[in-house]
């Protein structure tokens, strides 16, 4: 007897199988700060983080400069501030017309919302204030006004 697999079948399977595959080979710990930045911020915050992304048209608030971060350059970098900013999860429910996805909760789904999901979570935002706290200052302030969202 013979048996016919249709090929739709075959192919799905070996889909399947290719993604299983790279679902493990992708670790976001492997990548740096820069890489996540890349992977989940530059959609709207643009690959040069000015706030220009392509999707930050769509908002109706404005996405901020995020290497325009401190007021004043000599400011020590407030990365606890930023931390917060960007996991969202301890802010007031009062600061409700956030726009931006809540980093820390995302992160920790993400990484299957366990103890260990919590400590990847919390080490992806370390890398990537890492990686804001080195471009601060990247461009030329006041070439792109804020408008609107917290100032730190
Ligand atoms: C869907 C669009 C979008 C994405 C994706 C996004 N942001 Fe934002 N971000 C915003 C908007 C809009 C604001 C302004 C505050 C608000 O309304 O949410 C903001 C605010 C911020 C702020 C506060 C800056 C300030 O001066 O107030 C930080 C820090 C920040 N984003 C970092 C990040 C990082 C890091 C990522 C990636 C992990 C990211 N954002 C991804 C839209 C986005």
């Amino acid at each position: 007897m013979r048996l016919r697999i249709p090929a739709v079948l075959i192919g799905l399977s070996t889909f399947m199988l290719a993604t299983a595959v790279a679902a493990q080979l992708f670790e976001p710990l492997d990548l740096s700060g820069e890489e996540m930045f890349m992977r989940y911020c530059a959609a709207c915050h643009g690959t040069d983080a000015r706030g220009t992304g392509p999707v930050a048209r769509t908002m109706n608030k404005r996405v901020p400069d995020l290497t325009q971060l401190m007021a004043d350059p000599r400011d020590e970098f407030p990365a606890q501030a930023i931390r917060d900013a960007i996991d969202g999860r301890s802010m007031a429910i009062s600061h409700g017309t956030r726009q931006m996805p809540v980093w820390g909760y995302e992160f920790w789904v993400e990484e299957g919302a366990d103890v260990v999901a919590e400590q990847t979570a919390r080490e992806m935002i370390n890398r990537i204030v890492a990686y804001l706290e080195s471009i601060q200052g990247a461009n030329e302030p006041g070439l792109l006004e804020l408008e609107e969202g917290p100032r730190f």
